[in-house]
């Protein structure tokens, strides 16, 4: 054979790159952002070929090949023996003519053999679920397209038969391609991170945990650097799942960028999926002090149904109850508190100077809205990006509030006993544990984002309500950020490192 594995990587990346430099409108459209070599190679890196025998590779929205293509470069170099059936699937005809070229290439290096599709992947693979095709393939190889499904969108009528109820194209692809694997078949995917813990994306967390285990998570420790060329801004992973059963630890790697060498790291699966975690969170994190806090945080006694309590976001959708704002409290309306009226861990209401309202008109409306007035434990849900702290929780008391009601707005959530007020002194302490720095530390580890959902706060563990009370007990209401580690500590030793 003329043609070199160096020789392949070198030309598909040059078609890579003419190919990239010439796409416009289709690359939202399509989801065209193109894997470069070193990346290519991290990801294919991470199968686990057989040295001999045959493998069958699915790449699904195969762009120019750059995938396939390490992994026949990989093969010519580590598993000369082993044949290599390619299945591609791309739609983008000018894409196809660059595929064809790379795949020709792979042909000069390796035995493989070739099944160029260029119908839509989707489309195929409900197809064959539908008609109950046996699996086709033992390994799925994906940078599949990003970008969202609309709930009228054209996509619904080939996914809904198949029962793939997810709102993005790329967990669409994994799913669909997770399905057509064989038993102990791998799939890797590099995709965005937000599959990870985003509430929209329960569903397919629950599907891939349960068909398959995970097996690795590389983490790209700078944003922005994988797709340089391409100008997109996000955070990727890179996850390998084995169909079957679950493995007793992830491998957990890191790099920066394209050319560091990844460090790596086993860590017990279940930190990294929590079998007590309803919603299946992924926790990714890639530091050893992240990890330990992770097991510290995880040997909490309690679950928040444990505690019975419930948390949830406030209820006043302001945009949509407008003409039941006030600016003032008056006859008639209730004490309404937004972020703004959170201080130092306490509530400091009304906001005179604020370009807030303070009440809400109390009517038929609005009766579904209100609180009784009592202690809740509340915590913003957005914070800015440079903000220092993630978690920032404060104290209501019935005494900070007029009347016998209290509304909550929508940026803020609310830990709540049933829609009623919580024992003051475990309000007290659940405030100061949220504001902790280890509880902080931890939500910032685990989260790519800057907000946090009621279904974070649902996901994390708690101290006993004795612990709770304790900590309420000594804190009193100094329980703002700053204010509130010693008193923990005291409580919660085994908390802090
Ligand atoms: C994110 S790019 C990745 C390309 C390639 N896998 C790589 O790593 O360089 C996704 C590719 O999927 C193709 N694509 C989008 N929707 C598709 C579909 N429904 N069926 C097949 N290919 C599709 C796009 O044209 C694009 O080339």
């Amino acid at each position: 054979m003329t043609t070199t594995p160096n020789d392949l990587i070198v030309r598909a990346e040059t078609r890579r790159l003419a190919c990239g430099a010439k796409l416009s409108a289709t690359r939202t459209k399509l989801g065209q952002f193109f894997t470069p070599a070193p990346i290519a190679d991290l990801i294919v890196g991470l199968a686990d070929i057989p040295d001999k025998g045959s493998i069958r590779n699915l790449d699904a929205g195969a762009g120019t090949g750059s995938l396939t293509a390490a992994l026949v470069a990989r093969a010519a170099r580590q598993a000369p023996d082993l044949k290599l059936n390619l299945t591609t699937f791309e739609v983008d005809p000018d894409v196809n003519a660059s595929l064809t070229a790379t795949l020709g290439d792979c042909a000069d290096v390796h035995p493989v053999t070739i099944d160029q599709r260029t119908d839509d992947f989707l489309v195929w693979a409900a197809e064959q679920l539908r008609t109950g095709s046996d699996p086709q393939f033992d390994l799925a190889i994906l940078n599949p397209p990003y970008r969202k499904i609309r709930a009228n969108g054209p996509e619904r009528a080939v996914l809904d038969p198949v029962g793939v109820e997810t709102t993005n194209l790329y967990t669409a692809f994994v799913l669909l391609a997770l399905r057509l694997l064989a038993p102990g078949g791998q799939l890797i995917a590099i995709t965005p991170r937000s599959f990870a813990n985003g509430t929209y994306f329960y569903k397919f967390r629950q599907e891939l945990l349960s068909r398959a285990g995970l097996r690795n998570l590389h983490v790209f420790d700078k944003r922005n650097t994988v797709f340089a060329d391409s100008d997109v801004l996000q955070e990727n992973v890179i996850f390998r799942a084995v169909v079957g059963h679950t493995p007793s630890t992830v491998r957990i790697s890191t790099s920066q960028g394209n050319i560091d060498e990844p460090v790596s790291h086993e860590v017990p699966y279940g930190q990294v999926v929590s079998p007590s975690d309803p919603k299946s969170f992924i926790r990714i994190t890639t530091d050893v002090a992240g990890l330990n806090l992770a097991e510290r945080m995880g040997a909490l006694p309690a679950s928040l149904a444990d505690l019975q309590l419930k948390v949830s976001t406030g209820r006043v959708v302001d945009f949509r109850t407008r003409e039941n704002l006030r600016a003032e409290y008056e006859a008639d309306t209730v004490p309404l508190l937004y972020p703004g009226h959170l201080s130092a861990g306490r509530i400091s209401w009304p906001m005179r100077a604020g370009r807030k309202p303070n009440a809400l008109v109390e009517n038929a409306d609005t009766a579904p809205l209100l609180l009784p007035s009592g202690a809740y434990v509340l915590v913003k849900r957005f914070s800015a990006k440079e903000e220092p702290r993630r978690v920032s929780a404060a104290l209501l008391m019935s005494s900070d509030t007029p009347g016998a009601l209290v509304a909550i707005e929508n940026h803020l959530n609310v830990f709540h006993a049933d829609n009623a007020g919580i024992d003051l002194e475990v309000a007290a302490g659940l405030v100061a544990f949220l504001n902790s720095t280890p509880v902080d530390q931890f939500v910032r580890l685990f989260s790519g984002h800057t907000q946090i959902n009621a279904g974070d706060l649902r996901s994390l563990r708690y101290p006993s309500l004795e612990q709770l009370r304790q900590i309420g007990a000594t804190a009193g209401q100094s329980v703002g950020v700053g204010k509130v580690d010693s008193v923990v500590q005291d409580v919660l030793p085994d908390l802090y490192p």
